[in-house]
C-alpha cells in the first residue's frame, strides 16, 4: 500500500515531527494531545503563545512568504502541518506548504471558502439540498437595508467573510439593523468581509458544534459540542469567538451526531471535495437540525474538550487523512464529560490592553488543564496578549462535576490582581427536548 500513498514516508518513520500553525487555546490543545501521540517527534508551534512554549518550539514564520516557509519545513525537518487559523487557510497556506513537498492536514484555499465565502456556502446547501435557513445575499446597502426594512424581525445579518466570530448579527429591533449594515457595508468593520451581507431567517434552537475529520469521501464524526458564543451570561451581550464549551452534549448522543453528519456533511462531501476538518454549526430545531454555518477548521474553544476527551491517537488519525485511508481510523472517546471556560481580558470582545500579568495558574489539579490562548511567557511568567486569555477545561463524570472543576481554577486566576472576565453559566442550558 505504501509506494501509493501521496506521503508513504508518514507511514513508517518512528518519529513525526509536526507544525501546528495556529496561535490560541485551539493550538495549544492540538499541540497538548500531539504530544500525548506514540510517534511524535518534536512540536514547533507558529507563532504559537505562551502555553505552547511549555510543549515545543515556538517559531515566528511569515505564511505571505512561500520560500520561507519552505526553508523552514526543511530547517526543521517537518513531516506533518497542521493548521488552525481561518486566515492562513482563505490564504492558501495548505498548497504552499505541499508544494514544498510537505504533507499538510486541512483544506486547500477552494475548500476553505466552505467557511471564508458564507454566500458560496449556502448556495452549496441549496444546491444539495442540506437543511439551512433561508437566506437572500447583498452586495449593495441601499437594497440591504430596503429588504431588511420590509421584513419581520428577528433575523440575523451576516458578514460574507471571516470575522473572528464576530460577524454575525441576530437583529430583533430596527436600530440593529441600520446599525449593523452601516457598521458592515458603509463603516469597514470587517474590512472586505462585510462588503457582502447575508439576511437569513433566525432560527429557534440550540446550536451544536459537529466536527468530522474528512478525506476523499470520508468522514470520521467527533462527539458533540456546544459552544457560549455571546459575551454575558443567559447567551446575553455581544457575540465573541466563544465564550466556553462542553463536550459531548448530554442531550445530544452519537447517534443524533451521526444523523446530523448524515444530512449534512454527506451531500456537502459529495459536492465538494472538501478535505481537513470540517466543523459544521447546527441549530437544533423543532424540525430538526439545520446548517448555521461551516467551517473549515478545528473549533475554538471546542478543541480544548475535544482534546481532553478524545482517547485516541489524534496524530495517526490525520496521517491517515493526508494518506486517504481514514477508512482505516476510529476514533475512541474517554467516558465522561468536559467543560472549558473563557478567561477573558476586560473589554473583550473589543481591542484590550495586552500585557496583563496572569498569576494563579498553579491552582490547576490533574482534572482541571488551562489552555493557553492570548499569552505570551518572559522568563517564567505569564502575560496577556489578546481578549481571550486562557480556557480552564475541566473534565468529570459528569457535566456538573467537570463545571465545578473548571470554575474552582478560574476562581483564582487573576490579571494585575483582578479577576478574568468569564461566563458562570457555562454548561448549565437545560436540554431542549
Ligand atoms: N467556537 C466557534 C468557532 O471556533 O468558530
Amino acid at each position: 500500500m505504501a509506494e501509493t500513498l501521496p506521503y508513504p514516508e508518514l507511514e513508517t518513520k518512528e518519529t513525526l515531527n509536526v507544525w501546528v500553525l495556529d496561535a490560541g487555546g485551539r493550538g495549544h490543545a492540538l499541540g497538548y494531545k500531539l504530544a500525548q501521540a506514540e510517534r511524535i517527534g518534536n512540536i514547533v508551534f507558529s507563532p504559537g503563545n505562551g502555553g505552547t512554549e511549555d510543549i515545543g518550539e515556538n517559531c515566528a514564520v511569515d505564511f505571505d512568504d512561500s520560500q520561507e516557509i519552505g526553508e523552514f519545513c526543511g530547517e526543521y525537518d517537518i513531516d506533518l502541518a497542521v493548521v488552525g487559523m481561518d486566515r492562513l487557510l482563505a490564504n492558501g497556506v495548505v498548497g504552499v506548504i505541499r508544494s514544498h513537498g510537505v504533507a499538510a492536514f486541512g483544506p486547500t484555499q477552494q475548500q476553505a471558502r466552505i467557511e471564508s465565502d458564507r454566500s458560496y456556502a449556502k448556495d452549496i446547501m441549496k444546491y444539495a439540498g442540506i437543511p439551512t435557513a433561508k437566506y437572500e445575499v447583498f452586495d449593495e446597502y441601499t437594497a440591504a437595508q430596503e429588504h431588511c426594512d420590509s421584513r419581520q424581525l428577528p433575523y440575523v445579518v451576516k458578514a460574507n467573510g471571516l470575522a473572528d466570530g464576530k460577524g454575525v448579527t441576530i437583529c430583533r429591533e430596527r436600530g440593529d439593523v441600520s446599525r449593523v449594515l452601516r457598521e458592515m457595508m458603509l463603516l469597514d468593520r470587517f474590512g472586505a468581509s462585510g462588503d457582502r451581507v447575508i439576511v437569513e431567517e433566525f432560527l429557534v434552537g440550540q446550536e451544536i458544534s459537529e466536527h468530522d475529520i474528512c478525506s476523499q469521501g470520508i468522514y470520521k464524526t467527533f462527539i458533540s459540542a456546544q459552544d457560549h458564543k455571546q459575551l454575558g451570561d443567559g447567551d446575553t451581550g455581544p457575540m465573541t469567538g466563544g465564550m466556553g464549551t462542553i463536550a459531548p452534549v448530554p442531550w445530544f448522543d452519537a447517534s443524533q451526531i451521526s444523523e446530523a453528519a448524515r444530512s449534512s456533511v454527506e451531500p456537502l462531501l459529495d459536492a465538494t471535495s472538501f478535505e481537513g476538518l470540517l466543523f459544521t454549526g447546527h441549530m437544533v430545531t423543532t424540525d430538526g437540525p439545520k446548517v448555521v454555518e461551516y467551517n473549515a477548521r478545528f473549533g475554538d474553544p471546542e478543541t480544548q474538550v475535544f482534546m481532553q476527551r478524545m482517547k485516541s491517537d489524534l496524530l495517526e488519525h490525520l496521517v491517515a487523512a493526508v494518506n486517504g485511508h481514514l477508512y482505516t481510523e476510529r476514533i475512541d472517546w474517554h467516558e465522561g464529560y468536559s467543560v472549558c471556560v473563557v478567561a477573558a481580558s476586560e473589554g473583550y470582545p473589543d481591542p484590550v490592553m495586552p500585557g496583563q500579568k496572569i498569576t494563579g495558574l498553579d491552582s490547576t489539579n490533574e482534572d482541571v488543564t488551562i489552555f493557553h490562548a492570548g499569552t505570551t511567557k518572559q522568563g517564567d511568567e505569564y502575560y496577556s496578549t489578546a481578549g481571550r486569555v486562557l480556557g480552564v477545561t475541566g473534565s468529570g463524570p459528569s457535566i456538573d462535576i467537570a463545571r465545578d472543576r473548571a470554575y474552582a481554577v478560574i476562581e483564582r486566576l487573576r490579571f494585575d490582581e483582578k479577576k478574568p472576565i468569564f461566563r458562570t453559566d457555562i454548561g448549565k442550558r437545560p436540554s431542549p427536548f
